[in-house]
């Protein structure tokens, strides 16, 4: 069977400033919660390879992007850099950074691959933090600048703009789990990040619109939809919870322009609810976005809580729902994740059927594989298990469109294989193997093959060819 995508479908890959450009204190950045963090415990990064490790995009961008043309890409997403344009935060412009920023997307323009840019991609810089990070409102007035400057600079030739990746997880990571910096557990400080960050996002959606750019402005949520256990009450129960707490959390402020209220409620039931100010709602309302990011990596399986809460342990997303292990699920082995294609359907579905079909497009999904060495055959990666996993997402796209999904393209993370915060090269995710010691970029076998989907808009699968 052929799949045939649109012609005018995005074909590309998803980055970042921090996991990409390197020279992480160079060029006049200042550090992030990273490069401080790194400093701090480096023995909590994988191999210990820290933030100035990385694919060295800030010297190779020339390269890189004849390579994004090389696999096939009409478009692709990095995000700018805070610390590096304004290093103390706000105020004086660091005009290294402006002239690599417009260096990098000239030269995407010039090779006809369309420029996707993020103002955030987990990296606060340090100077902020310093002051409460997203706890302090103070920042999310700094952020607002910092879009407004991005969006004065570079809106003349950047049409599709998005405030933040993956919001959620810096309120996980660095608020209730400790795997990003602050390491602070406390759902109170969690939840008041969350708030803070889209308020900031929304900020943002204003003041890009108030300057009357011409173009898109969006978010980039991992929406990771909960499936239950079985059908019993309890169970459907359990994963409506967890639905509410970490996608609509952070899905109904960018499409509906407020909170659910069954989230507002429950925050409030357990003395949980993040101050608010007057005027917030007119500010969140003003937050609707114009393009959503999907990131979908793996399904979130739950079951009821086998046990009693403890009402004197710390609040915890975890008082509502417990992990569930399928049996027989497939998985990634080498990530540990499970992999269920379907689920990217399901949130389309999700989004068409309850969500009035939002203009939205994949903006990352793929599969990162420990030791990817061990691939390696005749000089190059022979990875057809991500030419699978790709391929048999985009059937259940593929599916969605047809059934009119306003889904509007597919990014790979990632490009090239790059530095994946405390996980560092861990997960190899990319369609180039890049070499650490010696920056050697070469094309996998799925650069070549995405290369030819995006050549051909789509690709041909035999119904029985057992792949
Ligand atoms: C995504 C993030 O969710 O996961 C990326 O947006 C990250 O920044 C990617 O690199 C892969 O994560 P990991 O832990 O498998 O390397």
């Amino acid at each position: 069977m052929h799949y045939a995508f649109p012609h005018d479908f995005w074909w590309g890959s998803a980055s970042s400033a921090p996991q990409t450009e390197g020279n992480s204190l160079g060029g006049g950045k200042s550090a992030t919660i990273w490069d401080h963090w790194f400093a701090l415990q480096p023995e909590r990064f994988f191999q210990q390879v820290g933030p100035r490790d990385t694919s060295t995009f800030y010297q190779h961008w020339r390269e890189d992007i004849a390579l994004l043309k090389q696999t096939g890409h009409n478009s692709f997403r990095t995000s700018l850099s805070w610390a590096r344009l304004l290093p103390v935060g706000r105020g004086k412009i660091n005009q290294q950074a402006v002239a690599f920023y417009n260096q990098v997307i000239d030269e995407l323009l010039a090779q006809g691959i369309t420029p996707f840019i993020n103002l955030f991609h987990f990296d606060m810089p340090q100077v902020l933090q310093d002051l409460g990070g997203w706890e302090n409102r103070l920042v999310v007035e700094a952020y607002t600048e910092y879009a407004a400057l991005c969006f004065g600079l570079f809106g003349d030739r950047v049409k599709y703009w998005f405030t933040f990746n993956e919001p959620i997880v810096p309120v996980e990571g660095g608020y209730l789990y400790d795997f990003h910096y602050p390491n602070v557990v406390d759902f109170e400080r969690a939840a008041t990040v969350a708030y803070h960050t889209m308020l900031a996002h929304a900020g943002a959606v204003r003041r890009y619109r108030e300057m009357g750019r011409d173009g898109e402005i969006g978010i980039i949520l991992n929406l990771t939809p909960s499936y239950p256990r079985s059908q019993h009450p309890a169970d459907l129960q359990a994963a409506k919870n967890a639905d509410l707490l970490f996608n609509r959390s952070f899905l109904d402020p960018a499409l509906r322009g407020r909170y659910p209220q069954a989230l507002v409620d429950l925050l409030e039931q357990y003395g949980q609810r993040p101050e608010s100010r007057p005027g917030d709602s007119e500010v969140l309302a003003a937050g609707v976005v114009d393009l959503l990011g999907i990131n979908y990596y793996q399904p979130r399986r739950v079951q009821c809580r086998s046990n009693q809460v403890n009402p004197d342990s710390p609040f915890m997303p975890e008082w509502f729902f417990e992990a569930y292990q399928m049996p027989g699920r497939k998985m990634n082995p080498w990530r540990g994740w499970e992999i269920y294609e379907r689920g990217i359907y399901d949130i389309l579905t999700d989004l068409r059927v309850n969500y009035n079909n939002p203009r939205c497009y994949i903006s990352e999904n793929g599969m990162g594989v420990e030791d990817e060495l061990r691939f390696l055959h005749d000089g190059r990666i022979e990875d057809d298990y991500r030419i699978d996993f790709v391929r048999e997402h985009l059937i259940w796209v593929h599916r969605a469109l047809q059934e009119g999904s306003r889904c509007l393209g597919y990014h790979i993370w990632t490009f090239i294989d790059n530095w994946s915060w405390s996980n560092a090269y861990k997960n190899r995710y990319g369609l180039v193997q890049l070499d650490l010691a010696t920056q050697r970029r070469t094309v996998k076998k799925s650069g070549s093959w995405f290369a030819e989907v995006a050549r051909r808009h789509g690709f041909h699968k035999e119904v029985n060819d057992g792949q």
